[in-house]
């Protein structure tokens, strides 16, 4: 059935719009009439869906299956290495199908996964699960790296070549500062060769020696890749600053996407600080003040690492607003709009509330604020969607 929404918020300001299996109509509030037989909504927030940059589909709702007693990092990876072993398809497929239905219920209609290269089984699995399902893409990651042993890039290879739409890389596991920057233009190098994106977990480490970023950006600079992510950036946080600002100004300048995780990284980082305990969260005001482009991303679904994900961006953008001191008005509004503009980037295109749209979140929130505030589930529409 038709819906005529009015007085509804829209960025910054209230408008009526009509859904018929699509965006019809739109304009200031006031000034479009529902027509005879639409269901009338009054108020509430719309905005474009959402998109996830940023997850670990193979491993989501095993959290559970092998609790992680010391909340640690290191355990999270020796509980997944013991877990990887016994993967079956099917089980991957279950847990990633489970997984995407919950984001869909929080208006997340777009999400990229990353694999661990380590299970041909996950590998192969997601993505025949891609091949049927809209809007969903997989990043080859070696979880274990690519040079620390024999046969981990050979795996890596294969993943990528078996039909990935990124190459990943994890720099800061390798074994020196050297072989992470050679894991980093191996990864470059893999996809100009293939024309595929690049998605690394990069600098996931509260050590200030973690300078895989400035190789990223200088790979980036020299062009051949359609669209680079890094993903956590943590060491960012205890940077110099003098270093800090230099590495700022590379990111916006090559176009590098910084995809921030703050559920994961506020309690996997700090783990060897006394007190103070740094919060090890890569800097999204200086990131922004640079005009960096930056995302926010859930990164974990009850998983090894972290059991308390519910595939709601909303809680992402909760955590990083209060551990990034980013609960300024425009601020909050800002990491918002976030997750249904800049976490499309790795897809290409940006959505809008615009006639033609065919997909809209109506949200039981009076403004971005409410949303943060309350996170709520949104109603999700569809054109196509009964
Ligand atoms: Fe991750």
């Amino acid at each position: 059935m038709p819906i005529h929404f009015r007085a509804a918020r829209l960025l910054d300001a209230d408008v009526d719009l009509r859904w018929a299996d699509g965006v019809v109509a739109v304009g200031p509030a006031g000034t479009i009439p529902p027509a005879p037989g639409d269901e009338r909504v009054e108020g509430g927030l719309l905005t474009p869906p959402f998109a996830e940059p940023h997850v670990h589909l193979d491993a989501a709702l095993l959290g559970a299956r092998a609790p992680n007693r010391s909340g640690t990092l290191r355990e999270g990876i020796a509980n997944w290495a013991r877990l990887r072993g016994d993967l079956t398809a099917e089980d991957v497929t279950a847990r990633a199908t489970e997984t995407l239905a919950m984001y869909r219920s929080w208006g997340v209609l777009r999400v990229r996964t990353h694999v661990d290269t380590g299970s041909a089984v996950a590998v192969e699995a997601l993505l025949a699960l891609r091949d049927r399902t809209p809007g969903m893409q997989v990043v080859a990651f070696p979880q274990e790296g690519i040079l620390r042993a024999p046969g981990r890039r050979e795996a890596w290879e294969s993943a990528v070549r078996a039909g990935c739409d990124a190459v990943g890389a994890i720099p800061h596991f390798e074994r020196t500062t050297e072989e992470g920057w050679a894991s980093v233009r191996l990864a470059f190098a893999l996809a100009r060769e293939l024309g595929l994106r690049v998605d690394l977990h990069c600098d996931e480490t509260d050590d200030p020696g973690s300078r895989n970023l400035e190789v990223v950006c200088a790979e980036t600079a020299a062009g051949g890749v359609p669209h680079v992510l890094a993903g956590h950036c943590t060491a960012m946080h205890s940077y110099p600053d003098p270093y800090a600002a230099k590495v700022c100004e590379l990111v916006a300048s090559s176009g590098v996407q910084v995809v921030a995780n703050p559920l994961d990284n506020v309690v996997l980082q700090g783990r060897y600080d006394g007190y103070p305990k740094r919060r090890g969260i890569t800097r999204v005001d200086q990131l922004w003040a640079a005009g960096a482009i930056v995302g926010v991303g859930h990164d974990s679904v009850m998983d090894p690492w972290y059991r308390l994900g519910t595939a709601n961006l909303l809680d992402a953008a909760y955590m990083l607003v209060h551990v990034g001191h980013l609960t300024g008005e425009a601020e909050m509004k800002r990491v918002v709009r976030t997750l249904h503009t800049e976490n499309h980037r790795p897809w290409g295109d940006v959505p809008e509330v615009a006639v033609g749209a065919r997909a809209l979140l109506h949200w039981p929130a009076a403004d971005e604020v409410e949303l943060l505030r309350v996170r709520p589930r949104p109603r999700v529409l569809e054109a196509g969607q009964a």
